[in-house]
């Protein structure tokens, strides 16, 4: 394990372990009991940890775990690896372990990992005023690039009539279309995890002169009732983009008309964004990007 440059006092007490050393059940349970109090209820069981470690590429070697003197977990964080950059990830640090620099600790650590790996760009996601985490990210050396929002539409009738025509596509014609991509992405919705996908469809309308696009989406059932969509891109061909995310919404929500949307890192610079919410998205939360570049 590899330590940067960043000052930290360790307590003397404390281990640090990579996570490799860790069964995916007891990274569950140390993640969720740090999450206890988390400003957005996300617990994870131990097939979903082990699913977003492989759709994100996390690298458990390179991720860490906190310990005190007598082997109780008091912290972890991860990091993801892909070409030219390194993601920070499920950091948390038990409520009553906390400001005790063990937080920083274990970022010291993913940082001087992926210095270690030659890899100069680390980004993460905060939530907004999760303003513990994002001081530390501060204080790391990381500066917020832009902001993503998370958006859910209960089910609800179509707003709209559909135009034009509908092409619903399979998983591999959706994967093809990806290459088209004009948005900023985040770790979570750029081509390589979307690769990953099992359940990826797409829908491609047209509608002579008024415009054409297509919406990548990942069908989830959810309790075998309703459908989420967690991932969802949506991209303009021709014609203006607003009316584009219109005609697309009107066939989606005119084919499935019990779906229960939610997106997953819309960033606030889509030109799609008026009209989701004009269509019935409501925003969830919204995540800051964070970027740390070292020379
Ligand atoms: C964010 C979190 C990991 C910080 O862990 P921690 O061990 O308590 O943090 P540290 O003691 O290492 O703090 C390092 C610096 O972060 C900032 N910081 C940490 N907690 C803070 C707080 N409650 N308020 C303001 N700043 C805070 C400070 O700058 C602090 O330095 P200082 O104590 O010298 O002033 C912890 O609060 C946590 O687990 N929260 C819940 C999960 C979470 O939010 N994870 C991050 C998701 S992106």
């Amino acid at each position: 394990m590899a330590f940067s440059t960043l000052a930290v006092p360790i307590e003397t007490s404390l281990q640090l372990l990579p996570a490799s050393a860790f069964t995916i059940e007891q990274l569950t349970a140390a993640y969720n009991q740090t999450r206890v109090d988390y400003l957005v209820p996300m617990p994870m069981n131990a097939a979903r940890l082990a699913e977003y470690i492989a759709t994100y590429d996390v690298s458990l070697e390179d991720s860490v775990v906190a310990l005190d003197g007598n082997g109780q977990m008091l912290g972890l964080a991860m990091l993801g690896v892909r070409p030219e950059r390194a993601w920070v990830t499920r950091l948390g640090v038990l409520p009553a372990a906390r400001r005790r620099h063990i937080g920083l600790t274990l970022m010291n650590v993913l940082l001087g990992n992926a210095e270690h790996r030659g890899l100069r760009r680390t980004v993460l996601e905060v939530i907004k005023n999760n303003i513990p985490a994002y001081n530390l990210f501060i204080r790391c050396g990381f500066a917020p690039t832009q902001e993503y929002l998370v958006l859910r539409r209960p089910p609800a009738p179509p707003l709209c009539e559909p135009r034009g025509s509908a092409e619903w596509l399979d998983r591999e014609a959706a994967l093809a279309l990806l290459p088209e991509r004009a948005d900023t992405p985040s770790w979570i919705t750029e081509n390589r995890s979307l690769a990953r996908v099992e359940s990826l469809q797409a829908l491609i309308v047209t509608a002579p002169d008024v415009g054409s696009g297509w919406l990548v989406f990942q069908e989830q059932r959810f309790r075998g009732l309703t459908m989420l969509l967690s991932r969802f891109m949506l991209h303009t061909r021709t014609g203006s983009p607003p009316v584009v995310a219109r005609l697309l919404l009107a066939h989606l929500y005119r084919r499935y008309p019990e779906l229960d949307t939610q997106i997953e890192n819309v960033a606030v610079s889509d030109p799609h964004l008026p009209m989701l919410i004009e269509m019935g998205f409501i925003e969830s939360f919204r995540r800051i990007e964070m970027i740390r570049d070292t020379a």
